[in-house]
């Protein structure tokens, strides 16, 4: 049986908002989407990942959805969507759209009729529960601060989010609700878009005793997950909504699913139990925290990533998938979090780009980070948009007394808009994004780091993005090749193999702004070797120890 499409494509997220403004109200559209499809059609990406376009109040910048059917005025017509659509495929690029159906809005139609004083079919749509000793029912955090419960007046009870109170939780217990979500993904599915990405959707079956969590977070509340993570029916729910759905069509499918071992993720993306193709799994994106979580300036153990990357690679091999991310619109940019944003820049984000794309799994380009776009340090908290931060910050500053400069340390270290401010397109005002004042300010270093600087030069990050995407057409090695980790105790080397029937593919990476010494281990045999594709300019082969230069990557084919 052949491999399905999906294991041998790249997709590139598009996070509308920030991409391009056509019609200059500062804010991305459908039809700025439309004008840079031949962008992604060089980088050679398959498909593209659409970020929430529907109506919504964007309170979490289109997370919290209040008509699932509807294109928010914002962003364009059903029409430039279709249109959309339409060109993305002459073009053979598939599109996926972002499934949000943990929660909607509480400015949707069911969560206003949930909540009127008379009982009606919506008031199960979404979870009630009554007090407990005058207090929430239990002692859950939401994820963007505060109880995930909120209390009613005219229902008299709470109801649950685990993210913003305006982002009320559905009740996928209720029959009626899961057949509203099929239908809505028929909607769109029939008008031919190619699959979705799934928001948090191993959140949806919560454990029924809604027990208080036992995760002190911050000291002061504890987590929701262990009551709403992989729960009881998680599996049971996806796997009818496969049945009824998603078997239906030729798609791709990837579910969010923070919290989720290895175990878990090869119960939902196995092939076998006919659930999701794949999952994105957090723990890599978690080798940086600490008792404040994200909230730090830390940087990661190098040990501690190859631990947990081998892990992904080596769990997965024979069931299951992977898919492989850096970045996402949720995540700090990874050449000022893992590489260097500064003297090499250049050098470290296509070393991170080499070390991901030579894995095993699908992977995700964010937009931008085949530019290496760095983070951003706005001065002063007006400039940031984002719930999470100012939450964080009232928080921090305002409710512990942190000192403000610190406050803002953290967020420009791992704050969400490093990953939201515009798509850099070119060294014109405001970065070739809009004509207008952008919607969050654009990144200062738009002058050097933009698109149209790159995409002729050879020797760029867009180019070599381009490059490592093509090697993944033309080396099945990449997608079926046997992962394993070499030099386990380098401390500053990430080294791996993938292993063929009559060839091996080697991957090296100096995670270093130093030299280092690179020895080939001598079990390894081959008769000959080709350097695949590197970041410096060498001729050397691998017979001798290799002297590698400051973020060096480099990759053989050996036979
Ligand atoms: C996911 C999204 C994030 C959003 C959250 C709530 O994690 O990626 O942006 O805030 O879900 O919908």
């Amino acid at each position: 049986m052949s491999e399905p499409w999906w294991k041998k494509s790249v997709v590139y997220q598009v996070y509308p908002q920030s991409f391009k403004d056509s019609n200059n109200d500062g804010v991305g559209d459908i039809r700025g989407i439309i004008e840079k499809l031949p962008y992604i059609k060089r980088l050679g990406a398959d498909v593209i990942w659409l970020n929430p376009i529907y109506e919504s109040p964007n309170v979490d910048n289109g997370y919290d959805i209040s008509d699932y059917r509807a294109i928010q005025k914002r962003y364009g017509t059903m029409e430039d969507f279709e249109e959309l659509l339409g060109k993305a495929h002459e073009l053979g690029i598939r599109i996926i759209m972002d499934l949000v159906v943990n929660h909607t809005s509480d400015q949707h139609k069911w969560f206003k009729e949930s909540c009127k004083a008379e009982k009606n079919k919506y008031r199960d749509y979404y979870i009630w529960k009554d007090g407990k000793n005058g207090k929430e029912p239990n002692n859950w955090g939401s994820s963007f601060g505060g109880s995930t419960w909120e209390y009613k007046d005219s229902v008299g009870k709470y109801y649950l989010h685990l993210f913003a109170k305006e982002q009320p939780d559905l009740n996928w217990e209720n029959e009626e609700v899961r057949n509203e979500v099929y239908d809505v993904m028929r909607f769109w599915l029939d008008k031919g878009i190619d699959g979705f990405r799934m928001d948090v959707i191993n959140l949806i079956s919560k454990r029924q005793e809604f027990k208080d969590g036992t995760e002190i977070r911050d000291n002061s509340f504890a987590s929701y997950y262990e009551g709403a993570s992989n729960g009881p029916r998680v599996h049971e729910f996806l796997h009818e909504m496969n049945e009824k759905v998603l078997s239906k069509y030729n798609l791709i499918t990837v579910g969010e699913t923070p919290n989720t071992t290895t175990e878990d993720a090869i119960k939902y993306s196995a092939a076998s139990r006919e659930e999701l193709n794949m999952v994105f799994q957090f723990e890599h994106m978690h080798v940086d925290y600490d008792e404040n979580r994200k909230w730090n300036i830390m940087r990661p153990k190098l040990s501690d990533l190859k631990k947990v990357l081998s892990k992904w690679q080596e769990r997965l091999a024979e069931e299951g998938w992977n898919s492989l991310y850096w970045n996402n619109h949720d995540q700090a940019r990874v050449v000022s979090r893992f590489g260097d944003d500064g003297k090499y820049r250049i050098e470290s984000a296509k070393m991170l780009g080499t070390l991901l794309h030579m894995m095993q799994g699908t992977p995700y380009v964010y937009q931008g980070e085949e530019l290496a776009m760095t983070n951003v340090h706005f001065d002063s908290i007006e400039d940031y948009k984002d719930i999470e931060i100012l939450n964080r910050y009232h928080e921090l500053v305002d409710l512990k007394g942190k000192d403000p400069s610190y406050a803002l340390s953290v967020i420009h270290a791992k704050g969400r808009d490093n990953a939201r401010t515009p798509m850099q397109w070119d060294n014109s005002e405001n970065a070739g994004f809009s004509h207008s004042e952008p919607w969050i300010k654009v990144n200062p270093n738009y002058v050097d780091i933009n698109a149209q600087k790159q995409i002729d030069d050879e020797n760029s990050v867009f180019n070599y993005y381009r490059k490592l995407i093509q090697l993944r057409k033309d080396y099945d090695i990449i997608t079926s090749g046997r992962y394993e980790l070499i030099l386990k105790d380098d401390s500053d080397i990430f080294a791996y193999l993938r292993k063929g029937e009559n060839e091996t593919l080697l991957t090296i990476c100096n995670f270093t702004n130093r030299e280092t010494i690179f020895r080939l281990p001598e079990n390894i045999k081959y008769n000959s070797y080709e350097l695949l594709i590197g970041n410096y300019e060498n001729n050397n082969g691998i017979d001798a120890d290799i002297k590698l230069k400051p973020y060096e990557a480099r990759v053989y084919l050996l036979k």
